[in-house]
């Protein structure tokens, strides 16, 4: 396996970096302590998966009663969204919210003399 140079950890603070390896695109993400990075690719139809926005988890908000009152987000669960058609994927793990059976495919990172890098 080699390691690619994605970039420098101070410049990917929010959002996505794509980098291309042998013709395969890949999306690395700031995700907490350290980073996580998943192929560009959503098994939907193909579409830039990693390119689309960061959002907060939407949570349901009950009273009492258990009946809903309204929606919330969960800011410790980011997802992002796929431009395309709207799946959403867990950013900590690459699985498809609305169908845990579809996971984009996932690459190690690693973090070392303040660059990160993926190992493919
Ligand atoms: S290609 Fe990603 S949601 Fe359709």
């Amino acid at each position: 396996m080699a390691e690619v140079l994605v970039c420098r950890a101070d410049e990917l603070k929010s959002g996505s970096r794509i980098i291309t390896v042998d013709n395969v695109e890949i999306g690395v993400f700031r995700y907490k302590d350290g980073f996580v990075a998943y192929k560009n690719l959503c098994p939907h139809q193909g579409g830039p998966a990693c390119e689309g926005m960061i959002i907060p988890r939407v949570v349901a908000v009950l009273d009492a009663d258990q009946a809903f009152k309204r929606n919330d987000f969960d800011e410790n669960e980011p997802h992002f969204v796929c431009p395309w058609h709207g799946y959403e994927y867990r950013l900590a793990t690459g699985e498809c919210v609305g169908d845990s059976t579809i996971r984009l495919k996932r690459y190690d990172t690693i973090e070392r003399d303040g660059c990160v890098y993926v190992r493919v």
